[in-house]
């Protein structure tokens, strides 16, 4: 041994620290990492038994053995790949020492020709070869590890980009649920929206059948009372008939008579009446049969004006109104479903005189209210009408009550619009009566003044 910084026990303890560190076998290859520690310390004792007994001459070749099976992994094994450019660079230095160490068997004269020949020349050679093979193998390193760096970044960028995605598909199923759910709330709302809307459309209808009750109540008990009347003065007569035919009084007996006849007939005309008017309410609060018929307009218009009339009166007795009708009698049938068409004018008449007695209680002194009705025929332009004219049937409600302000005339006909205290109004009447009156093709307009008067036009055609 005669290069002094070549040492064959460090350096083959390099080598395996170096095997182990590079293939980190304490992760990758854990039964390679086992035969490496156990080296290392049989490489340390080894050392140390040399430094102690002279066993140089067997150590050199097992230092020898090791280097060369160390090679040897590193060339034939796939796992070594890594570490065999370190090899190669050490691979001179070990090929020299162990020809040196071969040479020693020929003797110490041979021995020294050689080891001056090799710390002249080979030595150099392989120090220089082990230096450019390290650079070259760090620079390998170099690349490999920033390659490494490289592919943890992108499995990095991969986990990052799944876990986005992850989280991002969370988000989006979480946001469905919260749409499904809103979106169940918001159905059950509507639904809850529907019944209320029925059970208010019921309660007006309800409402309107009140006012007709009573209205129909005082309606019927004029024509009964001339029917009790005239029934109890036809006892009288008959009574009267009687006595006369005991006397003989034949001409007097036929004058009696023919009182009695006429006073059936008026209880007849007035039990007629009062049938009629129940017949009306039946009418009324049947569901709607939906069938248009040939309809008197006026007769409907008069008999709804008196209702409504004597229902506003039968909850407040101290009330009072003009009712002023002017009727067209040329007017004729007009086609419309009466019932449907009663509740308009109905509810019309309500409002009409709601307005008035609300006005009433404002300022009792110097008013009187009035409430209007009148029917006429008009005929209007129209391309589309015969002879270019179209014909239809107007109907004007008016009353002199408080008028409606400018702000809400435009909300009238929306469905729950009132302006009445709750309980008083539902705000359905309109908006039933302007649905009514679309579905007969017709028009319902009003012209108000607040403080003044409200008058609402019908106009259907006929
Ligand atoms: N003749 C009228 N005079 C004054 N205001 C009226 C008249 N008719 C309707 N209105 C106004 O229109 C609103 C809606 O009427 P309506 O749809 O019949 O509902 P409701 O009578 O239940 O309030 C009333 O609350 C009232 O403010
Ligand atoms: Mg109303």
């Amino acid at each position: 041994m005669s290069f002094e910084l070549y040492s064959a026990p460090l350096l083959v303890f390099l080598l395996i620290r170096y095997l182990r560190r590079t293939l980190r076998a304490d992760h990758l290859l854990p039964q390679w990492d086992h035969l490496f520690k156990k080296s290392l310390y049989i490489v340390v004792l080894l050392f140390i038994l040399e430094l102690i007994f002279p066993i140089k001459f067997i150590t050199a070749w097992v230092w020898s053995a090791a280097l060369l099976f160390m090679i040897w992994l590193t060339f034939t094994r796939q796992e070594f790949q890594l570490t065999r450019t370190v090899m190669v660079a050490v691979l001179p230095l070990i090929l020299i020492s162990f020809f040196e160490d071969f040479v020693k068997i020929f003797g110490e004269k041979f021995q020294d020709r050689v080891s001056n020949y090799s710390s002249s020349y080979l030595y150099p050679f392989a120090v220089i070869w082990l230096i450019a093979m390290l650079i070259v193998s760090h620079k390998q390193k170099k690349a490999l590890d920033k390659e490494r760096k490289r592919r943890a970044e992108e499995a990095e960028r991969s986990r990052m980009m799944a876990q986005k995605k992850a989280e991002l598909e969370q988000m989006v199923e979480e946001r469905t649920a919260e749409l499904t759910q809103q979106k169940k709330e918001l159905q059950q709302t509507i639904d809850e929206l529907h019944t209320t809307q029925t059970q208010l459309i019921q309660s007006e209808k309800m409402a309107s059948l009140g006012e007709l009750t009573a209205g129909i109540a005082h309606e019927i008990q004029n024509p009964l009372n001339f029917v009790n009347n005239f029934s109890e003065v036809s006892v009288e007569l008959i009574d009267e008939m009687q006595k006369d035919l005991q006397n003989g009084q034949a001409e007097d007996a036929q004058s009696v008579a023919e009182d009695i006849r006429q006073n059936l007939i008026k209880i007849s005309h007035h039990g007629k009446r009062a049938d009629a008017i129940v017949k009306g309410m039946l009418q009324h609060s049947r569901s709607h049969s939906g069938q248009k018929e040939p309809t008197d307009i006026n007769a409907l218009a008069d008999e709804y004006l008196r209702l409504s009339y004597h229902g506003l009166r039968a909850k407040d007795k101290s009330f009072n109104a003009s009712m002023v009708t002017d009727f067209d009698h040329e007017l004729g049938k007009v086609n419309v479903i009466p019932q449907d068409m009663g509740r308009v004018i109905l509810n019309l008449f309500t409002n009409a005189f709601y307005s008035v007695k609300m006005k009433q209680n404002q300022q009792k002194e110097g008013y009187s209210p009035l409430v209007s009705v009148s029917t006429k025929r008009v005929n209007v332009p129209s391309k589309t009408g015969l002879n270019g004219t179209k014909h239809l049937v107007e109907i004007r409600v008016k009353d002199n009550g408080v008028g409606i302000p400018k702000k809400v005339l435009d909300k009238i006909y929306q469905p729950f619009f009132t302006t009445k205290p709750t309980g008083e109004g539902t705000g359905l009447g309109l908006s039933l009566s302007y649905e009514i009156i679309k579905a007969h093709q017709g028009e319902l307009k009003v012209n108000t003044k607040e403080g003044e008067f409200a008058e609402f036009i019908i106009l259907l055609p006929a």
